[in-house]
């Protein structure tokens, strides 16, 4: 289910605010509202607002200059403009200001209901641009289905047209370098550069001068001015990968560059105006160094502005299966025109049953690999990785199946169990092997098939 848009409803008269926003929110819109266009700004910047109705006369600033305002931060929201002055001139005007749309008061319900539909379109084709832009240029990630990622997907795109810092966290391997990418390249920051680097790849020694630059002679072999990264990804986007192994001195100075947008280049007394979008990612919990004292309070908070968690695969089992189907497309199109890659039932369902605990780098890899090792095309159990490929359940497919023995002495359970395994082999044997449809006809679902035949350790065939 796609989400409700959010609303920001803007006049100073405060009888029309709440009229609007209370039929608004009746007809399942998240609407908030302010009361003057300073207000309005301070909360349409923070990036959550989707569609603006908004006044046009309003003490202070005027919803003409609200729209040039967001305008002129690369902003793409929707302006829906209300004014009682029917006079065509301030519609044109607002329209040239970069207004979608505008209405004349008095306002009629069903026509604000049918405009915000209309604008609903125009949002969600949007987004699919942006998306397509992002793919055909080759920065993007591949769209994912789960809901997890979806509603994670939704919260990229919103932050993307803000200028807050974004924390990323979540296992290695999950894409959190591929994100920090996709809410650069869906910034208005985009033309400019997005500059990835690893705090952990760079001595200590030297990750005050790399940040910040130097000036000649600051320190021995310094022989020429260096700008520094911050100085680099002026206007653009600055990804501080693994945030956590940044050193404490080195917290300090980030954290006032971040308060000041300032730096302050080694051997230097002159500080910079710098206009820098920081994205940081982490595998580590920087709440529990916090704890310990190996990170800075202050710069988490800072930091933690907005945070987006990306959940390890093995709990995302639809990302799973497309995201299989996407690498063989990627690997068989890397093998040339027209080559098409299958994979064995076997196969997939071991690559299904496996818990990925390198993510989707891991997956990635495990599929490249076996494009490289099969011979037919066909990618059976022996391609895969052997710890993916020891996920296998035995498959029965063909001959008759050996009664499990019932041994004397046993425990009811014990003996109930084995009845249990036996009739699972049976119906797995009637079904032609298919697990998938002997779980069926037992009524259980086919985790726990897989899960039974393996705590009775039957043998793979
Ligand atoms: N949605 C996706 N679509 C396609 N590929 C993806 C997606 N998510 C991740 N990947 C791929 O998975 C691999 C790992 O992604 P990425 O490097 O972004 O992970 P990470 O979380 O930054 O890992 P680390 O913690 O090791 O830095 C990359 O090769 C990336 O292309
Ligand atoms: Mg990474």
């Amino acid at each position: 289910m796609e989400a409700p848009l959010q609303l920001l409803v803007v006049d100073d008269e405060p009888a029309i605010r709440q009229v609007l926003t209370g039929t608004l929110r009746k007809a399942g819109y998240v609407v908030e509202q302010a009361e003057h266009g300073e207000d309005a700004l301070e909360i349409i910047i923070k990036g959550y607002v989707d569609v603006v109705i908004c006044d046009i006369r309003m003490p202070g600033m005027d919803g003409i200059e609200l729209v040039k305002r967001v305008r002129a931060r690369g902003m793409d929201t929707l302006f829906l403009i209300m004014t009682a002055f029917a006079s065509v001139n301030t519609a044109i005007e607002a329209m040239r200001a970069g207004a979608y749309d505008y209405m004349i008061k008095p306002l009629r319900k069903e026509d604000v209901l049918h405009r915000l539909v209309q604008m609903g379109n125009v949002i969600r084709l949007q987004d699919e641009n942006r998306t397509l832009r992002q793919i055909i240029r080759g920065h993007g990630v591949f769209p994912l289905v789960s809901p997890a990622m979806q509603r994670l997907d939704r919260q990229i795109q919103k932050v993307a047209r803000t200028d807050h810092t974004v924390l990323i966290t979540g296992e290695s391997g999950t894409g959190k370098s591929v994100h920090a990418k996709a809410i650069h390249e869906a910034s208005p920051r985009s033309a400019a550069l997005f500059i990835p680097v690893n705090c952990g790849s760079i001595p200590d020694h030297l990750l005050e001068s790399e940040f910040f630059g130097h000036v000649k002679g600051a320190f021995t072999g310094a022989d020429r001015n260096k700008k520094g990264l911050f100085m680099e990804a002026d206007q653009g986007t600055l990804f501080l990968d693994e945030i956590g192994e940044l050193p404490l001195h080195l917290q300090v100075k980030l954290l006032h560059v971040l308060e000041q947008n300032q730096v302050r280049a080694v051997g230097s007394e002159q500080f910079r105006q710098v206009n820098v979008r920081i994205v940081a990612a982490t595998n580590k919990n920087l709440k529990a160094m916090v704890s310990e004292g190996t990170f800075r309070e202050d710069l988490f908070f800072r930091l933690n502005v907005f945070s987006i968690h990306i959940p390890p695969l093995r709990d995302r089992t639809q990302d799973l299966e497309v995201l299989i189907d996407h690498f063989l497309q990627k690997n068989a199109a890397k093998l040339g025109a027209g080559v098409v890659l299958n994979l064995l039932p076997e196969a997939r369902e071991a690559l299904l049953s496996y818990h990925w605990p390198g993510n989707t780098r891991e997956l990635e890899n495990a599929l490249e690999r076996a494009a490289i090792l099969t011979e037919d095309g066909c990618i059976a159990l022996e391609d895969l990785p052997d710890t993916v490929a020891a996920c296998a359940v035995p498959f029965r497919g063909g001959g008759g199946n050996e009664p499990v023995p019932v041994e004397d002495g046993k425990s009811l359970r014990d003996r109930l169990r084995d009845l249990e395994i036996q009739l699972i082999l049976e119906t797995i044997d009637e079904c032609n092997g298919d697990r998938k449809q002997a779980a069926r006809e037992l009524g259980i679902g086919l985790s726990s098939l897989y899960r039974k035949l393996e705590q009775a350790q039957v043998s793979r065939m």
